[in-house]
Protein backbone atom coordinates (compact mmCIF):
# COMPACT_ATOMS: atom_id res chain seq x y z
CA UNK A 1 0.00 0.00 0.00
CA UNK A 2 1.35 3.66 -0.70
CA UNK A 3 0.41 4.56 2.81
CA UNK A 4 3.39 2.56 3.89
CA UNK A 5 5.81 4.32 1.82
CA UNK A 6 4.89 7.80 3.27
CA UNK A 7 4.36 6.53 6.86
CA UNK A 8 6.19 8.09 9.89
CA UNK A 9 6.30 4.99 11.69
CA UNK A 10 6.72 2.40 8.90
CA UNK A 11 10.59 1.21 10.81
CA UNK A 12 8.72 0.64 13.80
CA UNK A 13 6.24 -1.68 11.85
CA UNK A 14 7.01 -5.48 11.09
CA UNK A 15 5.24 -7.19 7.68
CA UNK A 16 2.74 -8.92 9.82
CA UNK A 17 1.95 -5.64 11.44
CA UNK A 18 1.47 -3.87 8.67
CA UNK A 19 -0.85 -6.85 7.33
CA UNK A 20 -2.85 -6.95 10.67
CA UNK A 21 -3.49 -3.06 10.47
CA UNK A 22 -4.51 -3.08 6.42
CA UNK A 23 -6.60 -5.91 7.11
CA UNK A 24 -8.48 -4.35 10.04
CA UNK A 25 -8.74 -0.78 8.69
CA UNK A 26 -9.54 -1.84 4.99
CA UNK A 27 -13.29 -1.17 4.83
CA UNK A 28 -12.53 1.94 6.97
CA UNK A 29 -9.76 3.61 4.57
CA UNK A 30 -11.67 2.68 1.68
CA UNK A 31 -15.09 4.22 2.85
CA UNK A 32 -15.70 6.81 -0.05
CA UNK A 33 -16.51 9.26 3.10
CA UNK A 34 -13.21 8.99 4.56
CA UNK A 35 -11.48 9.47 1.16
CA UNK A 36 -12.74 12.59 1.29
CA UNK A 37 -9.88 13.16 4.38
CA UNK A 38 -7.33 13.20 1.54
CA UNK A 39 -8.58 16.67 0.37
CA UNK A 40 -8.38 18.38 3.61
CA UNK A 41 -5.22 19.65 4.76
CA UNK A 42 -4.37 18.65 8.75
CA UNK A 43 -0.98 20.02 9.50
CA UNK A 44 1.96 21.37 6.91
CA UNK A 45 1.58 18.95 3.77
CA UNK A 46 -0.01 16.35 5.32
CA UNK A 47 -3.94 15.59 4.63
CA UNK A 48 -5.93 15.00 7.44
CA UNK A 49 -6.53 11.35 5.94
CA UNK A 50 -2.63 10.39 6.26
CA UNK A 51 -2.90 12.11 9.47
CA UNK A 52 -5.44 9.72 11.24
CA UNK A 53 -3.21 6.62 8.99
CA UNK A 54 0.11 7.69 11.27
CA UNK A 55 -2.15 7.87 14.49
CA UNK A 56 -3.76 4.67 13.78
CA UNK A 57 -0.13 3.16 12.57
CA UNK A 58 1.74 4.53 16.08
CA UNK A 59 -1.20 3.92 18.14
CA UNK A 60 -1.19 0.18 17.14
CA UNK A 61 2.76 0.60 17.57
CA UNK A 62 2.53 1.78 21.38
CA UNK A 63 0.23 -0.77 22.02
CA UNK A 64 2.49 -3.06 20.84
CA UNK A 65 6.03 -2.15 22.07
CA UNK A 66 5.11 -1.53 25.38
CA UNK A 67 2.14 -4.66 25.57
CA UNK A 68 -0.32 -2.17 27.00
CA UNK A 69 -3.14 -4.68 25.96
CA UNK A 70 -5.16 -2.49 24.36
CA UNK A 71 -8.36 -3.59 21.79
CA UNK A 72 -6.37 -3.94 18.44
CA UNK A 73 -9.41 -2.77 16.66
CA UNK A 74 -10.73 -0.14 18.95
CA UNK A 75 -7.27 1.68 19.25
CA UNK A 76 -6.86 1.12 15.17
CA UNK A 77 -11.07 2.23 14.13
CA UNK A 78 -10.73 5.17 16.81
CA UNK A 79 -7.57 6.66 15.54
CA UNK A 80 -8.61 6.41 12.05
CA UNK A 81 -12.14 8.18 12.92
CA UNK A 82 -10.56 10.73 15.62
CA UNK A 83 -10.49 13.70 13.10
CA UNK A 84 -13.29 12.84 10.69
CA UNK A 85 -14.51 15.93 10.91
CA UNK A 86 -14.72 16.55 7.12
CA UNK A 87 -13.37 19.93 6.68
CA UNK A 88 -10.12 21.93 6.61
CA UNK A 89 -9.72 24.08 9.32
CA UNK A 90 -7.39 26.10 7.99
CA UNK A 91 -10.32 27.91 5.57
CA UNK A 92 -11.55 31.09 6.01
CA UNK A 93 -15.62 30.26 6.81
CA UNK A 94 -16.26 33.76 8.92
CA UNK A 95 -15.13 32.69 12.11
CA UNK A 96 -16.55 29.10 13.34
CA UNK A 97 -13.24 27.22 12.61
CA UNK A 98 -11.83 29.51 15.24
CA UNK A 99 -13.56 27.23 17.61
CA UNK A 100 -12.13 23.81 15.84
CA UNK A 101 -10.12 22.28 18.28
CA UNK A 102 -12.85 22.46 20.98
CA UNK A 103 -15.55 21.05 18.36
CA UNK A 104 -13.87 18.85 16.23
CA UNK A 105 -13.92 15.69 18.26
CA UNK A 106 -17.76 16.38 18.80
CA UNK A 107 -17.90 16.24 14.99
CA UNK A 108 -15.48 13.34 14.37
CA UNK A 109 -17.42 11.32 16.62
CA UNK A 110 -21.20 12.43 14.51
CA UNK A 111 -19.68 11.28 11.31
CA UNK A 112 -17.98 8.18 12.70
CA UNK A 113 -21.70 7.31 13.80
CA UNK A 114 -23.75 8.24 11.16
CA UNK A 115 -21.24 6.04 8.43
CA UNK A 116 -20.44 3.34 10.33
CA UNK A 117 -21.74 0.91 13.29
CA UNK A 118 -18.66 1.77 15.97
CA UNK A 119 -19.39 0.60 19.75
CA UNK A 120 -19.19 2.84 22.58
CA UNK A 121 -14.88 2.10 23.47
CA UNK A 122 -14.36 3.55 19.74
CA UNK A 123 -17.03 6.19 20.43
CA UNK A 124 -14.81 7.57 23.71
CA UNK A 125 -11.12 6.97 21.71
CA UNK A 126 -12.96 9.84 19.23
CA UNK A 127 -14.78 11.77 21.98
CA UNK A 128 -11.90 12.41 24.25
CA UNK A 129 -8.39 12.69 21.78
CA UNK A 130 -8.25 16.58 21.96
CA UNK A 131 -7.79 15.94 26.24
CA UNK A 132 -6.32 18.30 27.86
CA UNK A 133 -7.64 20.78 25.50
CA UNK A 134 -11.31 19.66 25.96
CA UNK A 135 -10.53 19.30 29.57
CA UNK A 136 -13.58 17.41 30.56
CA UNK A 137 -13.27 14.84 27.71
CA UNK A 138 -10.74 12.95 29.62
CA UNK A 139 -10.17 9.77 28.23
CA UNK A 140 -11.22 6.56 30.74
CA UNK A 141 -9.98 3.28 28.74
CA UNK A 142 -6.20 2.80 27.44
CA UNK A 143 -7.09 2.46 24.10
CA UNK A 144 -8.26 6.03 24.35
CA UNK A 145 -5.33 7.35 25.99
CA UNK A 146 -3.43 5.40 23.69
CA UNK A 147 -4.78 7.52 20.72
CA UNK A 148 -4.13 10.49 22.32
CA UNK A 149 -1.11 10.09 23.06
CA UNK A 150 0.02 9.46 19.89
CA UNK A 151 -1.91 12.11 18.21
CA UNK A 152 -0.18 14.26 20.27
CA UNK A 153 3.38 12.62 19.16
CA UNK A 154 2.16 12.82 15.46
CA UNK A 155 0.68 16.48 15.18
CA UNK A 156 3.87 17.49 16.35
CA UNK A 157 6.17 15.57 14.30
CA UNK A 158 3.59 16.34 11.14
CA UNK A 159 4.10 20.41 12.26
CA UNK A 160 7.76 20.48 12.72
CA UNK A 161 8.77 18.33 10.01
CA UNK A 162 6.39 17.74 7.14
CA UNK A 163 5.85 22.11 6.90
CA UNK A 164 4.56 22.88 3.62
CA UNK A 165 7.20 23.43 0.77
CA UNK A 166 7.57 27.24 0.20
CA UNK A 167 6.67 28.37 -3.50
FE1 LIG B 1 -8.15 16.09 16.41
FE1 LIG C 1 -5.49 14.26 15.12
Amino acid sequence: MDYWKRSLTTHKLTKEDKKEIDKILFPIKNHKKVKQMKNYCQHGRISTYDHCCHVAALSYSINKKLHLGGDVRTILTGAMLHDFYLYDWHADDGGTHNWHGYIHAGRALKNAQTYFSIDKKTQEVIRCHMWPLNLFSIPKSREAWIVCAADKWVSLQETLFMRRKKT
